[in-house]
């Protein structure tokens, strides 16, 4: 069975409190999800760069950077220079995915591409030798809370299965948006193994204790 990570968003999360809404799921999660949005790739504006590094350098997990922005391929650059752990694109928003993808594995980290729930994996079927993540987006991008996209299971089933033909067995698929008790996993079913989840997380009285339930309710999946 292959190994499943759970990445809290802390979009929902007290934006006054961050250092202590981070340790409250630090003891019992894989990767710390940062939503970066800059208000035109999609309608809503989290963090500046100066913000997200702050945050990169006092979380205690290692950090998933989720770029949301335009011209990804030339702000990610910015981001390499970060300790995150992971760098995520979104395809849509590259001039040149295959090359920010070089730079961000060049760089260390493992190198993140997006697709947004309307664009097709065979636009990217020539990159999956280029990323060390695929992340399929279950909801449109900008916002938490939103609900989980049925439809784009058959994406995820697909993504596996190319995954699988190409023996990527050390690139890791991720599900971003609406996930939660019941979702987690119909997407485990379809193949994802890294997940992130947002206001389940962040709306429930224990942090932790969801944590650790949507990691045995992916297991049993
Ligand atoms: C949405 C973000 C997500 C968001 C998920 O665009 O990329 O990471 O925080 O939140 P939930 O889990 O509430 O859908
Ligand atoms: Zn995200």
């Amino acid at each position: 069975m292959k190994m499943i990570r759970i990445c809290p968003s802390i979009l929902n999360a007290n934006f006054n409190d961050l250092p202590n809404e981070i340790l409250k799921v630090a003891e019992v999660s894989d990767l710390l999800h940062l939503d970066v949005m800059d208000g035109k790739f999609v309608p809503n504006t989290t963090f500046s760069y100066e913000e997200a590094e702050r945050i990169i350098n006092y979380s205690k997990l290692p950090v998933d950077v989720h770029l949301m922005i335009e011209q990804a391929d030339r702000y990610a650059l910015d981001y390499l220079e970060t300790k995150a752990s992971s760098i995520t694109v979104h395809y849509e928003a590259c001039e040149n995915p295959l090359n920010i993808l070089r730079s961000i594995r060049k760089s260390g980290k493992r190198a993140g591409l997006a697709v947004k729930p309307n664009t097709a994996l065979d636009e990217i079927q020539n990159l999956f030798e280029e990323f060390d993540m695929l992340l399929v987006m279950t909801v449109e991008p900008g916002f938490g809370g939103q609900s989980f996209l049925e439809s784009m299971l058959p994406k995820v089933s697909k993504a596996r299965e190319w995954l699988l033909e190409r023996e990527l067995s050390d690139t890791w698929l991720q599900v971003d948006g609406g996930i939660n008790f019941e979702t987690i996993q119909k997407a485990r079913k379809a193949g994802a193994d890294t997940f992130v989840a947002g206001s389940v997380v962040y709306k429930s009285e224990n942090p932790a204790a969801t944590i650790v339930k949507l990691r045995k309710l992916a297991d049993e999946g």
